[in-house]
């Protein structure tokens, strides 16, 4: 039957326990693998280090200029840091859409128009700080950045425009900037997560398993790079002809494999490739291809948002359709869209709740507890809007490490407010030496 049919394609994007734990062991291993020195480079896992060793303490202040490079947007954030009694953080912002054309020219042109803070993939290394561009992500594709680095690419841009001068203290990855953020609010705050249009973590491991840094004593935070788990074939068992479909006309072919099976960037492209098999095998849009469903970027993460709230009725659902222009819809087609998406976002969440389940466990047994309890940062609009993906995530994590408790914190202000709590954190280190 068409129904038995229908289920056997989606099938193969529901996994089971058991594979989630699977996946939860895999991270593990990667993780392991990215810390330890002989076998780093073989690892997808980065795991690269930070140099942020401590959160802040309440005693920082001073005013901050912080740059935000996101997935979605590029803000530029103005930070004051009040230190002491009344201590409190107040920002002022400008929020801008990152074109096309800047993600994809050259270098210099990114650079003109927003100058580099934290790009993807970044690793930092204070002091002088630098930030080694290693890899592109999430459409960017700027010309001649990988392999530079971006603090005097920074730099170089602001000196061309000669109006004006400014230190760099710190370059940060946004997971690290929303751990720290959380931080501030909560000291049990020990791991910094992003899930929208990319995905990545980072936590503060013992400085005695970094083994890329010297020393032993204490912790320092790793910002993980978990997007790339999967590259090596890690996550070949359980990805699908869609996955296979939506990194085949990527920017990254082969790159960032679980991130394409979690992100906000790809998670429309999957679903679009999934209506396109149900359509071709004939269950769909009776059949018809339309050019609409053929055309890449159709479904934005908003879309699978909407689609999925609880609130909508089925016309609605039809009309959302229409207004994407796959006008020959009928009311059973509206039901398996629904559909497709759901199990393609519960697919993301439960892959990504596996991913932290290994990381609190990690950090659990690196403690010998025998229970944890720990606060996540979260950031990103896939996390944020999408109406089931956090509760999904949050089921995975307390079933898959039943020994931690894990509280989330939803980061209020970004991860620029995080970026100058760290450079304000590194002046009092740098106020106090002096
Ligand atoms: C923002 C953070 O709020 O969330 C950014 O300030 C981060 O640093 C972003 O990159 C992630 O969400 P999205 O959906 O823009 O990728
Ligand atoms: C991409 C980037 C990573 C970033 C994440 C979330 O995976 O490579 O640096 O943290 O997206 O925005």
């Amino acid at each position: 039957t068409q129904h038995a049919e229908r289920q056997r394609v989606l099938d193969a994007l529901r996994l089971s326990r058991e594979q989630l734990l699977e996946v939860k062991r895999r991270m593990g291993d990667e993780i392991n693998r990215g810390l330890a020195k002989e076998s780093h480079d073989q690892a997808t896992v980065k795991m690269l280090p930070t140099y942020v060793r401590s959160t802040p303490d309440g005693t920082e202040h001073g005013d901050f200029l912080a740059l935000d490079l996101g997935g979605t947007n590029f803000r530029v954030l103005l930070v004051r840091v009040r230190g002491g009694k009344r201590r409190s953080v107040e920002m002022h912002n400008k929020i801008y859409a990152i074109p096309q054309e800047a993600m994809q020219g050259t270098g210099e042109e990114v650079n003109r128009k927003y100058a580099h803070p934290h790009p993807p993939n970044v690793m930092s290394i204070p002091p002088p700080p630098q930030g080694i561009l290693l890899k592109w992500t999430k459409g960017f594709k700027a010309t001649g950045c990988e392999g530079e680095d971006v603090v005097s690419l920074l730099k170089d841009a602001i000196h061309r425009r000669e109006e004006f001068d400014l230190d760099v203290v710190a370059v940060v990855n946004d997971t690290v900037g929303t751990m720290m953020t959380c931080g501030y609010e909560d000291p049990l705050c020990e791991v910094g997560l992003i899930v929208g249009t990319g995905t990545n973590a980072c936590y503060m491991e013992e400085m005695q398993n970094v083994e890329l840094v010297e020393g032993d004593e204490g912790r320092m935070c790793v910002n993980m790079e978990w997007g790339a788990f999967g590259d090596h074939g890690e996550l070949d068992d359980f990805s699908t002809e869609f996955d296979r479909a939506v990194d085949d006309c990527a920017t990254n072919p082969g790159k960032q494999r679980y991130e394409k099976m979690i992100s906000g960037m790809y998670l429309g492209e999957i679903v679009r490739n999934v209506l396109l098999e149900f359509t071709a095998k004939g269950l769909l849009f009776r059949g018809k291809l339309s050019e609409r469903l053929k055309t890449r970027g159709i479904f934005e993460t908003k879309f699978l948002s909407q689609i999925e709230s609880d609130r909508l009725a089925l016309r609605q659902v039809r009309s959302i359709l229409q207004h994407l222009g796959l006008t020959s819809s009928t009311c059973d087609d509206s039901i398996l869209v629904k559909e497709v998406c759901s199990v393609v976002a519960r697919r993301a969440a439960q892959l990504c709740g596996a991913g932290l389940a290994a990381v609190v466990d990690k950090i659990r047994q690196n403690r010998n507890l025998s229970e944890l309890k720990i606060t996540v940062g979260v950031d990103g609009t896939l996390y944020k809007l999408h109406p089931h993906f956090s509760s999904i995530m949050h089921e995975t994590v307390r079933d898959l490490a039943p020994q931690c408790e894990v509280t989330f914190l939803q980061s209020e202000d970004g991860s620029g407010k995080g970026a100058a709590l760290i450079t304000a954190v590194a002046c009092r280190i740098r106020d106090a030496g002096q």
